[in-house]
């Protein structure tokens, strides 16, 4: 029995940032030594949205390249290492985009239109007419997946409606046909520690909230995104009692220096820390921390032939298995091959 299959992917839309590194890619850097992976950016997803201002959506293609080659080094910055995994653009496997068109004729629009991404992406983006595309999007999700007959789907619990369609998906293709086809894709829930956006421990980390620090910053650009950072709006000096739990420097020593955080706290509370000098320990620390994966970040944006290089060779390994499937596909849908004509 081979391994089993982990696949995930991220959409292009904007730089990398904290957010993604510890929720998500920390966790498939681990994966890759246990499973076989498919990790891709998924550049089509991105224009299900309009996108605007530094945003890539439909309506702002102009970054699209940039952000694909970028996060691409970021991935392999983090860990992410092609001789464990494939990774790759979505766009390079046409496979993929066949799948979409075959499970859309049995997607039931009921599906889509319950999905509650799909209203939330409606409203949050203030999309005035959503679009096919927008509508369909975990069908496409479900084809990025089942092409290369993903067992699991390492995302998170707003993820967790589009993978459970996947299911669903899967399921209503093989009872259809009476083969198995499919795998039955379960979330790979993993304990990803959350990071909050630099505005609010209540929000988290995000491109379209504006609230990031990208993986890519400079340390200057981080020290100062740091020195921004929410924190207890009545702790003014430094011997005033402070609160913790509300500031986002305080979660973010729980990140980057959790050995001392039990002290922060005391020393907070006690009125014994002052904030200016807490965020200047917080970024030290940050820096430290990021430093390696920023290095290697640098080496690979001089030299640009190498990211190419994976992402080729990521793309051809995923043809072979996407390409298998979809013979497996045409012919229980009884398409009749080219060559019988
Ligand atoms: N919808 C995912 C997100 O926004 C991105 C994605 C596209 C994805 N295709 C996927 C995730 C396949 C997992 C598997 O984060
Ligand atoms: Fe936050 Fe540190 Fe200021 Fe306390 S001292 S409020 S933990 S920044």
């Amino acid at each position: 029995m081979g391994k089993a299959r982990v696949t995930s992917g991220m959409r292009p839309t904007g730089s990398v940032h904290l957010g993604n590194l510890h929720g998500a890619l920390d966790n498939w850097v681990r994966l890759q030594n246990d499973y076989e992976c498919y990790f891709f950016i998924v550049d089509w997803h991105a224009l299900t949205t309009p996108g605007g201002g530094e945003a890539v959506g439909y309506e702002n293609v102009s970054r699209m390249r940039e952000n694909v080659i970028d996060m691409a080094m970021d991935w392999v910055a983090a860990g992410l290492d092609p001789d464990k995994c494939s990774m790759f653009v979505q766009s390079h496997v046409k496979e993929v985009a066949e799948l979409h068109l075959l499970f859309s004729m049995i997607t039931p629009l009921g599906w889509l239109e319950r999905n509650p991404t799909y209203k939330e992406m409606v409203l949050g983006y203030k999309i005035e007419s959503p679009s096919y595309g927008l509508l369909g999007y975990p069908t496409l999700q479900a084809a990025d997946i089942l092409a290369y007959k993903g067992d699991f789907v390492p995302v998170g619990k707003d993820q967790e409606a589009h993978v459970n369609l996947t299911r669903d998906l899967a399921q209503r293709f093989n009872s259809l046909y009476g083969r198995d086809v499919f795998p039955i894709t379960k979330v790979l829930l993993t304990e990803v520690p959350k990071v909050p956006g630099i505005d609010s421990v209540d929000r988290k980390m995000s491109k379209s909230a504006g609230n990031y620090i990208a993986l890519a910053y400079s340390e200057e650009r981080t020290t100062e995104l740091v020195r921004t950072m929410f924190t207890d709006p009545v702790k003014m000096r430094k011997n005033d009692k402070g609160h913790p739990d509300g500031c986002v420097v305080y979660a973010f020593h729980g990140l980057y220096n959790k050995a001392e955080q039990p002290s922060v706290r005391s020393e907070c509370e006690d009125g014994r820390r002052g904030c200016v000098d807490c965020k200047k320990q917080l970024s030290a620390r940050m820096n430290e921390s990021l430093r390696p994966i920023r290095e290697r970040r640098m080496e690979l944006k001089a030299n640009p032939g190498r990211i190419k290089e994976i992402l080729m060779s990521g793309a051809s390994k995923a043809r072979v298995v996407a390409r298998t499937t979809l013979e497996e596909v045409r012919a229980v849908l009884n398409l009749p091959p080219e060559e019988i004509f």
